[in-house]
């Protein structure tokens, strides 16, 4: 049943932040209570933390804001020193949007971020749970701000039975219910926690909980069964070959990805197209030179919309060999610090480089 009164919604409000007082996770981008939140951190964060988990993101995190201590050091370097730097993290397009955004705020904003949901809903790369996380969190502004955390929590308050993606606007409008008028960034960051430590998907801990007694879900017994889900099939594969070229120097052949599109702008080694039927074997009139090929086994990733299946081959070719058209050599020492996406990790890692 689905109740949401605003005495109800005050009083769930208020228990979350007693718990959040007592409980709040300590995390790089996040103030100390009594302090204001950086606005240049939190935007950082917020951007690194879609799509990626919190234990990921806290050392990339740290090596940007050690590199780029403000948005107007960010927005001076080079693009292709934050790629490198991004390398690993994965949805690559945030780091091309991260540059174009820090240019915009440091020219059309005087290198202050706006204290305006709708400002830095116009900013590139920030969609908008990320401009109303920004406005809660960095200037207290009543923003309501609904991830998948803010999602799983409050479908299991009111126990909604409309399965995602469906039941989203009815989410929504009692997220917005409960965001309170005072401390709304400390909200917003206590639903992220509770949803990360407590009301988390396969075992909730529903006992030590600031909604028991509110929550719906749990009255009735199976809390971990919402949110309700529209079944969905599974992820389709593709395939293709990767071909890891060296050098008797240990130079390595690479290529650089077209700059929009699934890695876009990241540094790769020549692979076929990756197609949904490209199960058959790769043939040296496929590979970027003619070498004598040694199969490498195949490498597995997945990514939001498919898997993706890479048979690798590796070949040492002689010094001196010229590069392909479009393609150059890295030396070895190169390597390390290269753009390469965690997929070409693995491709060379399974190469034996
Ligand atoms: N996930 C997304 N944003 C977050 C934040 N600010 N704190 C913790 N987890 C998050």
């Amino acid at each position: 049943m689905v109740t949401d009164s605003s005495g109800d919604s005050q009083a769930s409000a208020d228990a979350l932040l007693r718990w959040y007082d007592r409980h709040r996770r300590t995390l790089p981008w996040r103030a100390q209570p009594g302090e204001r939140a950086d606005p240049y951190r939190v935007w950082l964060s917020e951007i690194m933390l879609q799509q990626t988990t919190v234990q990921a993101v806290k050392p990339y995190f740290e090596a940007f804001t050690r590199r780029w201590p403000d948005v107007r050091a960010l927005a001076a370097s080079p693009p292709e020193e934050i790629m490198k730097m991004w390398a690993g993290l994965g949805y690559y397009s945030r780091a091309r949007n991260l540059h174009a955004c820090a240019q915009m705020v440091a020219a059309r904003h005087d290198g202050a971020f706006p204290a305006d949901e709708a400002a830095l809903l116009r900013l590139p790369g920030v969609g908008a749970y990320t401009a109303a996380a920004i406005a809660a969190i960095a200037f207290d502004i009543r923003a309501v701000v609904v991830d998948g955390n803010v999602e799983r929590v409050v479908s299991r308050l009111h126990a909604l039975e409309t399965p995602l993606p469906q039941g989203r606007p009815e989410i929504r409008r009692l997220a917005g219910t409960l965001t309170p008028a005072a401390r709304p960034g400390d909200f917003a960051q206590a639903m992220m926690d509770l949803g990360a430590t407590l009301c988390t998907p396969r075992s909730p801990g529903c006992a030590i909980c600031p909604f028991l007694g509110a929550c719906a879900a749990q009255r009735a017994g199976a809390p971990e069964t919402y949110p309700r889900k529209t079944p969905k099939g599974g992820s389709p594969t593709r395939r293709g070959a990767a071909f890891v070229v060296l050098r008797a120097d240990g130079a390595l052949l690479v290529g650089v990805r077209p700059p929009r599109g699934l890695l876009g702008g990241m540094t790769e080694v020549p692979t076929t197209a990756w197609t949904p039927d490209g199960a058959r074997p790769a043939t040296g009139a496929d590979a970027p030179l003619h070498a004598q090929w040694r199969g490498c086994g195949v490498v597995r990733h997945v990514f939001t919309h498919f898997t993706l299946e890479l048979a690798v081959s590796r070949a040492d070719v002689p010094p001196r060999t010229p590069p392909p058209p479009g393609l150059r050599w890295i030396s070895a020492n190169e390597i390390p610090g290269e753009a390469f996406p965690t997929l070409f990790r693995k491709v060379l890692a399974a190469a034996g480089v």
